[in-house]
């Protein structure tokens, strides 16, 4: 292996990424012999030479024909790049098999940025059903108001319904991109990206413009699901959740084919949505467990999922592992995912009952946000989804009586004990 981590197989054995995890992209030599990075607590870089401050500028800027990509640059300034922000999307890209990476101060800078710079005034969006919060209310109040026409997918499971969505959208505009949230936030339901892949191949043909397919990739990347591998162009990330994983910081990603990166980071570094060095520090940490901390959580989820099913006061559980056998679910489950992740949500009938048991619980902690190493619980309805209209939140099954439940890495029989004296 050489010293700076860089080789991805070792006499034509390919490491994986729990491996890479630990090294890939920082060469201690550059650092006085340190086994962990420092943080580069610096806003500007010094350029070793005038000509080569001009060819930087070119880089980051755009202007250079040669260069594939900002990163491929030296460093500048840390709005465009710094050493611990090209770490993490390395080390990223690595994990998800995508080209390049961009890493954002929050999971929306990082939806937003990628939306505005792959679309037009005149464009139009197709997007599954449902979506977080923040993106469901960015996708409908304010990309309208630069003239992007936002267009809800029926069926992200069907490809018939995807087609029919995708002329309807055709008849608004150009189709600029797919974009879907899977599983999604907070029914845990899943979309199917290869045949969205196909759609999107299908609508370009027809108007001579391929949208770009981009996956909200939160609740189950880079462990249990590339969204790359599976045919998308764009994987979004919030690593607030499970690649922060510890509750502490905020931040997002962009990962992706080269080409379509490129204009994300040209954007971000014009909307100023970098990562500053020490979360990304802190990111870097976390990637060396999060396979560790997914694995557990996910093993305590199914745990849970099967505790709340059994439960006489639990009408339904919404959860990757309790799709019906053979349905639509099911099948992409199987296909497109490795594990089910731990966000699930379960329904109690409604609010009062939702409310009384949100109260109850002692170990599991009452707030928004998920992935982190403790178990998260909310009520969408009237936090994280209080935004999107009532009459449509229904009509998605963000029911009153719908609990969002992050499970965590605590030790399952305490999880399950608490859920049965507050449900009791
Ligand atoms: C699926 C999903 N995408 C995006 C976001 C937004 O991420 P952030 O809060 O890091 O901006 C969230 C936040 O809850 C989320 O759950």
């Amino acid at each position: 292996m050489s010293k700076d981590f860089r080789e991805t197989e070792l006499a034509g054995h390919r490491l994986s990424e729990e491996t890479l995890m630990l090294g890939y992209g920082y060469d201690p030599a550059l650092s006085e012999g340190s086994v962990k990075q420092p943080v580069f607590l610096t806003s500007t870089f010094c350029f070793p030479s005038a000509d080569a401050g001009r060819e930087f500028f070119d880089i980051v800027s755009g202007r250079s024909k040669t260069a594939r990509n900002d990163a491929d640059g030296g460093l500048v300034y840390s709005r465009f790049n710094h050493p611990n922000a090209q770490i993490v999307e390395e080390r990223l890209a690595i994990y998800e098999g995508a080209d390049a990476g961009a890493v954002f101060s929050s999971g929306m800078a990082a939806i937003a940025t990628a939306v505005l710079a792959h679309c037009s005034p005149g464009d139009a969006i197709l997007y599954s059903q449902p979506l977080y919060g923040g993106t469901d209310s960015l996708f409908k109040k304010v990309l309208s108001r630069f003239g992007v026409t936002a267009l809800p997918l029926a069926d992200a499971t069907d490809g018939a319904a995807m087609r029919r969505d995708g002329e309807a959208a055709r008849a608004k505009g150009r189709v600029a991109m797919i974009f879907l949230e899977t599983p999604s936030n907070p029914l845990a339901s899943l979309c199917d990206i290869r045949l969205a892949a196909e759609v999107a191949t299908d609508i370009g043909r027809a108007q001579g413009h391929r949208p770009l397919v981009a996956v909200d990739n939160t609740l189950l990347g880079p462990v249990f699901q590339s969204a790359i591998r599976a045919g998308a162009d764009l994987s979004l990330y919030s690593l607030t959740k499970y690649v922060g994983g510890h509750s502490d910081l905020v931040a997002g990603a962009v990962l992706g084919k080269r080409e379509a990166v490129a204009p994300i980071r040209m954007l971000r570094a014009l909307l100023g949505g970098n990562l500053d060095p020490n979360s990304c520090w802190m990111l870097a940490r976390s990637l060396e467990t999060v396979a560790l901390r997914m694995r557990r959580a996910s093993d305590n989820a199914v745990r849970v999922a099967e505790f709340l099913a059994s439960h006489p006061k639990v009408k339904a559980v919404h959860f990757p592992t309790m799709a019906k056998p053979g349905s639509a679910q099911a099948q992409i489950y199987a296909r497109q995912c490795t594990g089910p992740g731990s966000l699930m949500s379960f329904d109690v009938g409604d609010r009062a009952s939702a409310f009384r048991v949100l109260d109850r619980l002692k170990i599991v902690k009452l707030a928004v946000s998920l992935g982190g190493t403790e178990s998260l619980i909310c009520h969408p309805a009237t936090t994280v989804h209080s935004g999107v209209a009532e009459a449509e939140r229904l009509a998605i099954g963000v029911t009153e009586g719908l609990v969002r439940l992050s499970v965590g890495i605590e030790h399952v029989d305490d999880l399950i004990a608490d859920f049965r004296q507050a449900l009791a």
